[in-house]
Formats: C-alpha cells, structure tokens, sequence
C-alpha cells in the first residue's frame, strides 16, 4: 500500500501507527487529530523511530482533513474513550457526531478508501459509516473480534501453559458483554479446548473475554487498553496490505448470514487486498445461537439510538 491515514492520533491511533510503520504495511501514514499540534508531534515522535526500526514509511499528522487525501484505507480511532464503570454503549451519542464528520472528510477526500473502524461502539459506529457512505461492506468493517480472540486467547495460554502460538479462538457477536466466545472453535494446535481446560474453567476463561475491555480499564484507570488494540488493527491492516486472504473476526454488515440483515457485527470472514471478501458462516448449535442473538439485539439497540441521531 501506498498511503494509510489514522484519523485519532490518541492511544490506539499512535500504537496502530507505530507497529504499521515497523511493519512497513505502506510507504506513507498520515495521522489525523481535531487536536492542533498533537498529530504532528505523534507522528515526529514515531518517525524519529525509524533509524531504531530501519523503517521506510514516512509518517506526516495535521488537524487538517485534506491529509487524508488519496489515502488507501482510513482507520477511524477517533472519539471519547469510556471512563471505568461505562459501557461501550454509553458513548455512542458522543462518538456518531465525530463519526459523522470523519466519514463524511472521507467522502471528500479519499472516495476510493477502504474504512476501517475502531471506536466504540464499534458495531454501531461501523453500520453507521456503512449507511453514510453507501459504500459495498468489502470497503467498510471494523475491528473487535480480533482484539477479543487475542484476549482469549492470552487466557487460554495462561490457564495451560501452553504456547499462544498453538492456540486458535473465535469470538463472534457484538464487541459489548453480549459478545460471544465459541469455545468449540478453540484450538490448541488443532486440538479442541475441552481436551485440556474443563468446562468449569472455559465457562470462566469466556466470561474473562467478555470483559476485558473493563478489566484493563478498571486496572489503569485513566485509559482503556490500546497495546492489544493497536496490535489488533495492524494484524488486520496486514491482511489487507499483503492480500493474505486471512480468516478473522471482523465487524461486518450482515446481509442474510446468521439469519441477520440492516446490522454489523463480529463474524469470521476472509480479508484480502480487497477488503472484507467474504462471510464466513458457522453452524451454529442452539446453545451458541441464543447467545449470537442475545448479541444481535444488543447490537439492534444501538443501532436504534443511532438513527435517532441525524
Ligand atoms: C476494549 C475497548 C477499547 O475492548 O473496546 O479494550
């Protein structure tokens, strides 16, 4: 890729940017923040990695939105994180506003771009960016699932001991407490979950993934995570950069898959070059279907709030 634009040079968008710059995933990353001087300080700071990492990826921040101009693929962190004790949810009527407005900076200055969301709530923010551009969902998906495999996947390599190389999780729903580990689709090494970990202790590891979110925001208090979030885009920016066709969990606008349509949410589905290929879809048991429809409304409740927004 040529050129990938951060919009939120806060915490996410700077440990998204300086792993997709080590990375080399482009030649160019350009940051963009409401905040005068802050996108141009993060982006001096992260270059000024360069001659550690050896990396050539320039990095360029402006308060401008014309720096978006020509971009590949937008990743939108921007937007108030939720303090300890509120929901992803709590912040929606604060978040769609400044949405709105980035996606509607795209618009004009990248209409060729794929979007990829990051802020909360993710599911509802990601419909929402689909509905104000019209754009195919291969060009609109969001970031969550692959950010709450990882978190459980970390659960399960510490519960086992076992390396996290060998283990594969699948979290699927709406990136809230409704959210739904399929523990039948863990793996170690191909190996089902069940042959190692009890089902006591898989019961506890999913309900340790459901809200991971609010454990690291409870422990650090004045932030939400974003080493693991910054991490999770840049995986998926590489699925994309180098057309790995990789299968992950991503937000995605449903149309007939799992029963659903009008909505995004957490499915797995291939992600190539061209974006969000494809939908993956599961047979799921019933055990597993009442949860993804718990998620569903949940998700169906956001959305309502959404468009009473305009
Ligand atoms: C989390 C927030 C950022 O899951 O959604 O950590």
């Amino acid at each position: 890729m040529n050129k990938i634009a951060i919009v939120g040079a806060g915490r996410v968008g700077e440990t998204s940017a300086q792993i997709l710059a080590e990375e080399e995933l482009c030649r160019e990353i350009a940051l963009l923040d409401v905040r005068e001087d802050v996108p141009e300080g993060v982006a001096l700071d992260i270059y000024q990695t360069a001659p550690f990492f050896e990396f050539d990826c320039r990095l360029t921040g402006s308060s401008d939105p014309r720096i978006l101009k020509d971009a590949e693929l937008v990743v939108i962190t921007a937007g108030f994180p939720r303090k300890p004790g509120m929901s992803r949810s709590d912040v929606l009527e604060a978040n769609v506003r400044i949405i709105d407005e980035v996606t509607d900076h795209i618009l004009h200055y990248a209409p060729e771009a794929m979007v990829l969301v990051v802020s909360n709530p993710v599911d509802a923010l990601t419909y929402r960016v689909a509905q104000r551009t019209g754009w195919p969902r291969e060009r609109v998906f969001g970031q969550a699932g692959v950010l709450d495999a990882s978190r459980m996947a970390s659960f399960i390599a510490q519960e086992t001991g076992f390396s996290v190389r060998d283990i594969t999780t699948l979290v699927l729903g709406g990136h809230g407490d409704t959210m739904v580990p399929v523990s039948r689709f863990c793996t170690i090494h191909g190996i089902p979950l069940s042959h190692f970990v009890s089902q006591e202790r898989i019961a506890a590891i999913n309900e340790r993934t459901r809200t991971g979110g609010a454990e690291i925001l409870a422990l650090r208090k004045s932030s939400s995570a974003y080493d693991a979030p910054g991490a999770a885009v840049a995986t998926m920016v590489d699925a994309i950069a180098r057309n790995r066709r990789r299968v992950l969990p991503c937000v995605a606008m449903l149309e007939g898959e799992y029963g659903e349509a009008d909505i995004a949410m957490g499915v797995p589905c291939i992600l190539s070059g061209r974006g969000m290929e494809a939908v993956v879809e599961l047979d799921l048991n019933d055990a597993e279907r009442a949860d993804f429809a718990r998620s569903v409304s949940a998700v169906r409740t956001d959305i309502e709030r959404l468009r009473a927004i305009v």
